[in-house]
C-alpha cells in the first residue's frame, strides 16, 4: 500500500501538468484531438503504468468510482479487452454493450441513446460504422466520448502505435513509417498522427485504393510544422526508397465496413504484402507492424508476424497502457 501511495503521487504529478489537465472531460474522436505535447505526456504516463504493472506492483486508483461504457456496433477483440482490463486495473468499472441487444437494435436513435448512457456512466468508448454517428453521440452526451474505431479513424490505435514505435526506437524523429496495402481508416489516422509527431510517412497502395485527399491535406499541414516527409506511391517503391524505411505497417485488405472481391484483387494486392523480402530491402533494424486482426497469407506473411523484428504483439499489448493513460487524463477528478 505504501508503494502505491508513492506511485500515485508520481503519477498525479504527470496528470497535473498543463497539457494533461486540459484533457479533462474532453472527447477523443480524432487522432489530433490530443496535440503533440499531450501525446508525449500520455506516453510518459503510459510508460509508468506499464512499468508498475509489469513489475507486479499495485496500480493506483486513478479510475476509482468511474464507470466506462464500451459500446460496439462492430466486432472487436483488442479494443474491447484492452479497455475492459485497463479500466479494471485502475479500479474503475466498465460495461460492455453490443448495440444489437440495446433498444437501438429496435430503432431507438443515437441521440436518445447518448442522452441515456451519459446519465449512468462517466465516459463512453464507442466503436461505430459512421463517424457522424460518433459525433452525434458526442453532441448529446454530456460525458466524454472516446473513439474505439469508426470507418474514418482509429485514434486509440494510432496513439498507442506511436508509443510503441518510440518505445522500440527510443525516438520518433528520423523514423520513416511506410503503410502498405489497402489505404483506409488506419492509413488516414496514421498520416495525421505521424505528421503531427514528426514521423516521416510513406503510403504504398494500389491505385484502386487511393489515399484520402482530405487526410493527406491534414497531414501536409502538420508536416509543415513538424518537418515530417509525406510521400504517396501507387506501386511498391524500389530499393532506393525502401532503404530509408524503419517501420512497415499494414492492415487487413478488407475492413469491417468494406466488401471486396479479394479473389479478383489478389494479384494486385499481393504486390503490397508485408513479408520478409520487403523488410530485407528496408533500413537495417526495420520492423513490421499490424494493428490486427491479420489474415496471414494476404496482407502479411505468416513469418513476419512472429519474427524477431515484429512489433505486432507489443503493439497489441501497449493499447491497454496508452488507453489507461488516456482515460486517467480524461476522467481526472
Ligand atoms: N486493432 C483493433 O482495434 O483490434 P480489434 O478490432 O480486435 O479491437
Ligand atoms: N481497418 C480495419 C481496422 C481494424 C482494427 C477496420 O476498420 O476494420
Amino acid at each position: 500500500m505504501k508503494k502505491e501511495h508513492a506511485y500515485t503521487n508520481d503519477l498525479e504529478k504527470i496528470l497535473d501538468t498543463k497539457p494533461l489537465k486540459q484533457m479533462k472531460g474532453k472527447d477523443f474522436l480524432r487522432t489530433d484531438d490530443v496535440n503533440e505535447e499531450q501525446s508525449y505526456m500520455l506516453f510518459h504516463l503510459a510508460e509508468r503504468l506499464k512499468k508498475i504493472h509489469q513489475d507486479h506492483e499495485p496500480l493506483p486508483h486513478l479510475l476509482n468510482q468511474k464507470t466506462v461504457t464500451l459500446f460496439f456496433e462492430k466486432p472487436s477483440t483488442r479494443t474491447r479487452v484492452s479497455f475492459d482490463a485497463g479500466v479494471h486495473l485502475l479500479h474503475g468499472h466498465s460495461l460492455f454493450i453490443d448495440k444489437t441487444i440495446t433498444q437501438m437494435g429496435r430503432g431507438e436513435d443515437m441521440q436518445d441513446t447518448a442522452l441515456t448512457l451519459s446519465r449512468y456512466t462517466d465516459c463512453i468508448m464507442a466503436r461505430v460504422f459512421e463517424h457522424k454517428e460518433l459525433e452525434t453521440m458526442a453532441k448529446y452526451s454530456d460525458k466524454p466520448i472516446v473513439n474505439g474505431l469508426t470507418n474514418e479513424d482509429h485514434p486509440c490505435q494510432i496513439l498507442s502505435d506511436l508509443f510503441t514505435i518510440r518505445e522500440h526506437f527510443k525516438r520518433l524523429n528520423n523514423i520513416t513509417l511506410m503503410y502498405t496495402g489497402v489505404s483506409d481508416n488506419i492509413t488516414d489516422s496514421l498520416l495525421v498522427g505521424c505528421a503531427m509527431l514528426g514521423v516521416n510517412m510513406y503510403v504504398a497502395s494500389p491505385k484502386q485504393f487511393p489515399v484520402s485527399q482530405k487526410y493527406l491535406k491534414i497531414a501536409h499541414s502538420y508536416a509543415k510544422k513538424s518537418g515530417s516527409e509525406i510521400r504517396v506511391f501507387n506501386e511498391m517503391p524500389g530499393k532506393e526508397i525502401l532503404k530509408n524505411v524503419n517501420v512497415v505497417y499494414t492492415d487487413e485488405w478488407e475492413s469491417m465496413h468494406m466488401k471486396l472481391d479479394k479473389k479478383k484483387l489478389f494479384p494486385t494486392l499481393s504486390k503490397f504484402q508485408l513479408n520478409e523480402k520487403l523488410l530485407q530491402k528496408c533500413a537495417r533494424g526495420a520492423v513490421g507492424m499490424h494493428c490486427l486482426p491479420a489474415l496471414k497469407g494476404e496482407e502479411v506473411s505468416h513469418n513476419v508476424m512472429y519474427a524477431k523484428n515484429s512489433l505486432v504483439w507489443e503493439q497489441a499489448r501497449n493499447r491497454m497502457y496508452v488507453q489507461m493513460a488516456l482515460l486517467s487524463a480524461i476522467l481526472r477528478s
